[in-house]
């Protein structure tokens, strides 16, 4: 089976008992859990989570939004689901809490490229528990679907630039961000126009352990 196509068969049969989950820790100490999209399967503790912490989290992403289970549930069927080049995977404790989430995306099979994607802690954890699952995400990656050219893109004020740095990524350079507000929502955009002032968004390279 390709790795695109194990990507969409793990999204599609993730559930309640979900088909692979990466281990974290040794001895192992949390779970990620591919966040199910099939519509049949969808997890409503799941959806209420990735909601509420959009919410608390909403000037951390480039399009800003109030979230609510509705959307969050089309989201997940709609984009998540069809996206090839996209899986979220949410940190459960062994007692199953779920502490945050981490996840893949703007996948290039051709070339290997993956995005650190909607990075969250949602509740309390260990220091480095965050940095530990984001690692072991991008080993997986690497070494189970080839995926070797890891970046995140990340606002300039989010202070998460540093704990990228933390994980391994090393700054590559930084384009202007303009934003344009709509009824519900304020979306930012490279511009290299932009106010003097204005965040920037900052690309930086995984650089592999
Ligand atoms: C970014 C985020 C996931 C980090 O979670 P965390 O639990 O603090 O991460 P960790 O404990 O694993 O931190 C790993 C290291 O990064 C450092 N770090 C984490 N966040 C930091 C910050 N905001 N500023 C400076 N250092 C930070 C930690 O101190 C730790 O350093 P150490 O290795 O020297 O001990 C969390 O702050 C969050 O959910 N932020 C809101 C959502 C967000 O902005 N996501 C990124 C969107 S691009």
């Amino acid at each position: 089976m390709s790795s695109s196509k194990l990507l969409l068969e793990l999204k599609k049969s993730a559930g309640t008992v979900p088909e692979l989950v990466l281990p974290l820790g040794n001895p192992v100490e949390a779970l990620l859990r591919p966040i199910a999209t099939d519509v049949d399967k969808i997890n409503k503790t799941d959806v209420r989570l990735l909601s509420e912490w959009r919410n608390r989290f909403v000037k951390s992403f480039l399009t800003e939004f109030h979230s609510h289970d509705e959307r969050t549930t089309s989201w997940l069927v709609q984009s998540v689901a069809e996206d090839p080049g996209k899986i979220m995977f949410m940190i459960d404790t062994l007692d199953g809490i779920s502490i945050g989430h981490v996840g893949l995306g703007f996948i290039n099979w051709q070339t290997g490229y993956v995005e650190a994607d909607a990075i969250v802690r949602g509740r309390n954890a260990r220091k480095g528990l965050m940095k530990e699952a984001l690692q072991l995400l991008l080993r997986w990656a690497d070494a189970s679907l080839g995926l070797n050219d890891a970046w995140v893109r990340v606002r300039s004020d989010n202070s998460a630039v540093m704990f990228y740095q933390k994980v391994g990524f090393v700054e590559q350079k930084r384009i202007p961000l303009s934003k344009r507000i709509s009824n519900d929502s304020c979306i930012w955009f490279e511009d290299n126009d932009a106010e003097e002032n204005a965040p920037a968004l900052v690309y930086m390279k995984y650089m592999h352990s």
